[in-house]
């Protein structure tokens, strides 16, 4: 493990297990988080090429992705795996599983998946309120929109980041699957108490793949947190 000193003398914070995230998909899933990352996690050798000439603050979310996503492999019984980046960005899992993995500037977490459960998850984290409404047409549907403009001005600004989360987390769910790259506005996000669910706008690759896309959601402690697990 190569590690990156960002504070020195501050040790990262630990890496919990995420009973939150593992409750947000209908599998049996592994997850881990950390809620402070002020300092960066030791990366293994194959990883380090991907921030080595990063800015710290990218270090140290790489990093802190990389040691929740370890974590819960250990768990599976699969030691000192370097996760790995494709193309795209998209973490290169062991063959069996699928995972997914989300930073903030001051939240981790990743989650695991055996295949035999999920072909494919994806998970995403944004702060409650980040979505403010001058971003909201480069996010939303005109449905969703309208939606929007019927709420009140803080449950607004919490659904605002619902969807931002839930479209971010469904794009990390399918790429893997799909190979395809989506814009806010393919999708569109329909909530109610039980999470949300992700109708296409256009023809996408994963209709042909899996028919219905079904994801939850949580909000604690000002973090929006959403996840989607594609069987
Ligand atoms: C990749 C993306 C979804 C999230 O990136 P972000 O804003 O940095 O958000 P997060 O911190 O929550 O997630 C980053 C992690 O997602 C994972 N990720 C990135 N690209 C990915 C991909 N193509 N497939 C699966 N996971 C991916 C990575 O693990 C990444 O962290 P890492 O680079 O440290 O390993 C976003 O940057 C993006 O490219 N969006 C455009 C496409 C999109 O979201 N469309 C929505 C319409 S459905």
């Amino acid at each position: 493990m190569t590690p990156f000193n960002i504070a020195i003398d501050l040790p990262p914070a630990p890496i919990m297990i995420s009973h939150l995230l593992m409750e947000l998909v209908p599998v049996d899933a592994v997850a881990y988080e950390t809620h402070s990352l002020d300092t960066a996690y030791p990366l293994m050798a194959e990883e380090v090429s991907y921030v080595a000439t990063s800015v710290p603050k990218r270090i140290r979310e790489f990093s802190a992705g990389r040691a929740c996503a370890r974590a819960a492999l250990r768990q599976l019984h699969i030691e000192d795996f370097p996760i790995l980046a494709g193309a795209h960005r998209e973490p290169i899992w062991p063959a069996a599983f699928a995972g997914s993995i989300t930073h903030t500037k001051e939240y981790a977490g990743a989650i695991v998946v055996s295949k035999d459960d999920g072909r494919s998850v994806g998970i995403d984290a944004a702060r409650e309120g980040s979505v403010g409404e001058d971003l909201w047409r480069e996010i939303c549907s005109p449905l969703e929109l309208k939606w929007l403009h019927g709420l009140t001005t803080d449950t607004a600004r919490t659904a605002a980041s619902i969807i931002f989360s839930a479209k971010e987390a469904f794009y990390k769910a399918q790429f893997p699957l799909t190979g395809e790259w989506l814009d806010f506005h393919d999708v569109q996000i329909s909530i109610d108490d039980r999470g949300f669910r992700v109708s296409p706008l256009r023809a996408l690759r994963l209709q042909s793949i899996a028919p219905a896309w079904e994801g939850r959601f949580h909000v604690t402690c000002g973090l929006v947190l959403t996840a989607i697990c594609i069987r």
